[in-house]
């Protein structure tokens, strides 16, 4: 891209940032997520800071605003009533004085924190506004440990495919299918009003999403029972990749910010879940795969799940080379990396959601990861590759790995944020 054509993404994605503005909290995109989304919001927040760094932090601060007093942070805060969304808070029901879901989502939370605080132009306002979100982030990190890690293993598992951001992966097939459907209550989906139903989840699976969210309505939404009684639970390599490497950047934000005790307790669970992380390592796949809690063994489903932990540094450096020839090989069958799923599987479908499309926003985690891992040049390739597919077809939600279409929602935030930080980046 010239420098040229840079300054004009840059202001096509300020355009998208500015159109999906609600005031204190972006929406994914008209129409099809018309609320706050936990991690868009937060990988929204690395985009913002370059039109406006006070809302960037105002962008978490929010979400903040409705984290639970267990710790946990929500997947949706349902800020506006908008029927154009289900399920809506009148099937979550969480009893929130604003409404919530009753799940949530992962933790990038941290990490977005460190870098708005390192990166800063206004020094003092990050200072101040870190400090106040730290104990959060804390809280919210020893959630986790406490209800999705009862059994103390040092790592967590998801108990809905939602949770894992990944939403419909391959993954998450084999332990879905222990999950019955029965007494789902009639509902009418809207998603495929707004998005081409062979871009979105079949009937079936969202049966079993909605068979698991009224398992836990029916708990009350107690988060010391859900885990021992939900039928799905996954202990995904990305998912606590993502927690690992937020919690070791709330250990050193909390070092540099004076809160020795906050540091001190991250550390500890770093070590822990490095220590226990290398379980899910396949030398068959040459990356890491999930675990299923129940069954106790590894789920044969090679996702960028599994590539995601060079995001946290994880595995030794012939394990992190390993990743990277993995994705060498799978963009090799691809013209636009990186796929969400190995598209040399036959499960492998590039249309559908998470079953093999290309994000943006997993792009940028990778080669953030990638870099950390000293692999600068696949680092570079993946982002080139995102620039390549927002120049093919703009700011789409998800894209097709193979042609580069856009698909699932348009004018996406997330999407317009990652080219934001792109772009700057570069500039
Ligand atoms: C989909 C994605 C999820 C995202 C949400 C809003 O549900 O799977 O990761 O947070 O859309 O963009």
């Amino acid at each position: 891209m010239s420098r040229l054509d840079r300054a004009a993404a840059f202001k096509r994605a300020a355009a998208v940032l500015r159109e999906n503005d609600r005031g204190a909290y972006t929406i994914p995109t008209k129409g099809l997520y018309p609320f706050q989304w936990n991690w868009d919001s937060c990988l929204t927040a690395l985009g913002l800071r370059h039109l406006d760094e006070n809302r960037a932090w105002q962008e978490v601060e929010t979400l903040l605003d409705h984290q639970w007093p267990d710790g946990m942070v929500p997947h949706i805060v349902f800020h506006v009533d908008d029927d154009g969304y289900f399920p809506g808070p009148g099937v979550w029901r969480t009893g929130r004085p604003v409404p919530t879901s009753g799940i949530t989502q992962p933790p990038v939370l941290a990490y977005v924190m460190k870098r708005l605080h390192d990166e800063a132009g206004d020094r003092a306002l990050a200072r101040r506004k870190a400090q106040a979100l730290l104990a959060k982030a804390d809280a919210w990190h020893r959630w986790f440990y406490a209800c999705r890690d009862p059994k103390d293993t040092g790592l967590v598992a998801i108990i809905h495919p939602w949770e894992s951001g990944r939403d419909n992966s391959i993954d998450w097939d084999e332990a879905m299918m222990r999950v019955p459907t029965d007494g789902v209550e009639p509902y009418e989906r809207r998603d495929t009003r707004h998005v081409d139903s062979a871009q979105r989840p079949h009937k079936a699976d969202y049966d079993r999403f909605l068979w698991l969210l009224q398992r836990f309505r029916g708990l009350g939404w107690d988060n010391a029972r859900l885990h021992d009684a939900s039928p799905f639970k996954v202990v995904d390599p990305g998912f606590n990749a993502i927690l690992i490497r937020s919690d070791s950047d709330l250990a050193d934000l909390a070092q540099t910010l004076g809160e020795p005790e906050i540091a001190a307790r991250a550390r500890e669970r770093v070590a822990k879940a490095r220590a226990a992380f290398e379980t899910l390592w396949s030398d068959a796949f040459g990356q890491y795969l999930c675990l299923d809690r129940v069954s106790n063994q590894l789920i044969d489903s090679p996702s960028i799940g599994g590539l995601l932990p060079v995001f946290a540094g994880l595995g030794d450096g012939a394990r992190q080379r390993s990743i990277a020839a993995r994705i060498e090989a799978w963009r090799k069958r691809t013209r636009f990396g990186v796929a969400s799923h190995d598209p040399a599987d036959r499960r492998f479908e590039s249309k559908r959601y998470w079953r093999g499309p290309a994000w943006i926003i997993v792009n940028m985690l990778i080669a953030d990861g990638l870099r950390r891992c000293n692999l600068a040049d696949a680092a570079a390739k993946v982002e080139a590759g995102s620039l390549a597919l927002i120049e093919e077809s703009g700011f789409a939600e998800y894209y097709d790995p193979i042609s580069g279409e856009g698909l699932g929602g348009g004018q996406f935030t997330w999407t317009a944020a990652m080219v934001a930080e792109l772009v700057k980046r570069a500039a």
